[in-house]
């Protein structure tokens, strides 16, 4: 029940004339996981009990999120990408609210309006100059669909090829794209035609496109589940092949773009001119939903070649004005703020100062990154009982290594980041890209010491951390108040 004996969810917004969010928050703070076990995601409400990050978020600003105990904890997952510019980031704020104050006609529907334009303006200044024609979406996965459709109409092929451990998002045709089969699991059948090509591998490529039938290739420059970074070789020869054989080759920046990886798009590491090149996370500042396709205008025309068919795809929100003037400023704040540049280098600094763990500890195996994406990998020991607690722990789950390296730089370091796929002995890092060198320091700092205890015991530690896990697992749910 909620305070005053009221279910939750029928308080304070429900029954007063007039609404103060921030009295909301204020006057219910704690209720969240219990209003999200009673209205939304119990299981994931259970996730996070049993690994320890169940914890009342109160505020965010820069790197940093802050609990109801008043403990700052550095945020190395930017909200999956989103925060690039770091939480509330004053200069985005600032347009919204001029933004807001001035009342725009927004979303006539039957007319345009000025800041869509604006946008896709600014947006193409910065990509290869062949893409001159822009679809604008409120989300990643929503560029992933609008993709699939362009390429098949405008090529009049049924196949999209794309790799394994690709993620392109979850709704349908997002998820028949998806190299993760934990994600395709029990909604099938998805869209045909959809074939996956192992990452890296030219010849199957080559193999796939030579039927003739491929609309588009997808692939992200850096593949987000596992930050696997590709051979320098491999994008400009897939690209070769994908123009030899007529096929769009769309280039998903939806994690990698604005900035994350120390280009504008990531794309520029290797010179690329993709035909569709789709964004979204970082690029409202992380304020509201927003997405993009950039494409040539040949590919659009080929679409859209009828006043019958002006509409043939879109979506309501697709070019709302509160959207667009947070993504325009979004981009003037990656200039101003020179935060491209800012993400080679700390990159490079976070690689500096995390490379030397894959010799110093023989659980590391690769230490990856590109700009700010960045990932540690592990491996077993080599033998003894650190390597017999290993196996017993991971026979019975796959990845869990990894968790007793995130748990406790959670809850004794108090930073956050994350497992970088299902079953996968690799942590990622998304930092913001606003990131501090102090706070690169403190990262790596904390990585040697959690790393130097569990090589020191590990049997122990596995141990200790599946008694932990069973017990935070059993714990009941909180009641909302
Ligand atoms: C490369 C890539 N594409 C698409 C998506 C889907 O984006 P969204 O979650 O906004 O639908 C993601 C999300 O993580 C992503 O990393």
């Amino acid at each position: 029940m909620g305070r005053n004996g009221r279910k939750p969810g029928r308080g304070q917004a429900g029954s007063r004339p007039s609404l103060d969010v921030a009295a909301i928050l204020d006057a219910r703070r704690g209720e969240e996981l219990a209003l999200n076990d009673l209205h939304l995601n119990p299981q994931f409400g259970r996730v996070l009990r049993t690994i320890g990050y169940d914890r009342t978020w109160v505020r965010g600003y820069g790197p940093y999120l802050w609990d109801d105990r008043g403990d700052r904890y550095l945020d190395l997952l930017s909200g999956y990408g989103v925060f690039a510019l770091g939480r509330n980031n004053p200069a985005v704020r600032a347009q919204l609210e001029r933004f807001l104050a001035a009342e725009t006609a927004n979303l006539p529907q039957l007319g345009v309006t000025l800041l869509a334009g604006v946008l896709a303006e600014q947006l193409l200044a910065r990509a290869p100059s062949r893409l001159d024609a822009v679809v604008l979406t409120n989300s990643g996965t929503e560029s992933v669909e609008a993709a699939i459709k362009l390429a098949r109409a405008s090529t009049g092929r049924p196949r999209v090829l794309y790799l394994n451990h690709g993620f392109h998002g979850l709704t349908n045709g997002a998820l028949s794209v998806n190299g993760n089969e934990e994600f395709r699991e029990r909604f099938g059948p998805l869209l045909p035609g959809c074939d996956m090509v192992p990452f890296g591998d030219l010849d199957a490529l080559r193999t796939e496109l030579a039927r003739g039938d491929v609309a588009a290739f997808l692939v992200e420059p850096v593949q987000g589940k596992g930050v696997n970074i590709p051979e320098p070789h491999y994008l400009p020869e897939a690209q070769e092949l994908c123009r030899a054989a007529g096929t769009l080759l769309v280039v998903d920046e939806v994690q990698t773009g604005l900035g994350r990886t120390g280009r504008f798009l990531a794309l520029e590491h290797w010179g690329l001119e993709p035909d569709l090149v789709l964004l979204s996370k970082a690029l409202s500042g992380g304020y509201v939903p927003v997405g993009a396709v950039l494409t040539t205008r040949a590919v659009f025309e080929r679409v859209f070649d009828s006043m019958e068919r002006a509409v043939v795809h879109g979506s309501t929100f697709g070019t709302n004005d509160l959207a667009a003037a947070a993504a325009i400023a979004t981009l003037a704040e990656i200039d101003d703020a020179g935060l491209v540049e800012r993400a080679r280098a700390a990159g490079e600094r976070l690689l500096e100062l995390t490379r030397p763990l894959v010799d110093r500890y023989e659980l590391v195996k690769d230490v990856r990154g590109l700009g700010l994406m960045w990932a540690i990998e592990f491996q077993p020991p080599s033998g003894g009982a650190a390597l017999r607690a290993w196996r017993l722990a991971e026979d019975r789950q796959p990845g869990i290594f990894a968790q007793l390296v995130t748990g406790p730089l959670f809850s004794e370091h108090r930073i956050l980041t994350q497992v970088a796929g299902h079953r996968m002995n690799v942590i990622k890092a998304l930092p913001p890209l606003v990131i501090e060198d102090h706070d690169l320091v403190a990262f790596a700092e904390a990585l040697d010491a959690v790393l130097a205890r569990l090589e020191r015991g590990l049997a122990g530690a596995m141990a200790r951390f599946g008694l932990g896990v069973a017990r935070r697992s059993l714990r009941r749910p909180r009641a909302a108040r």
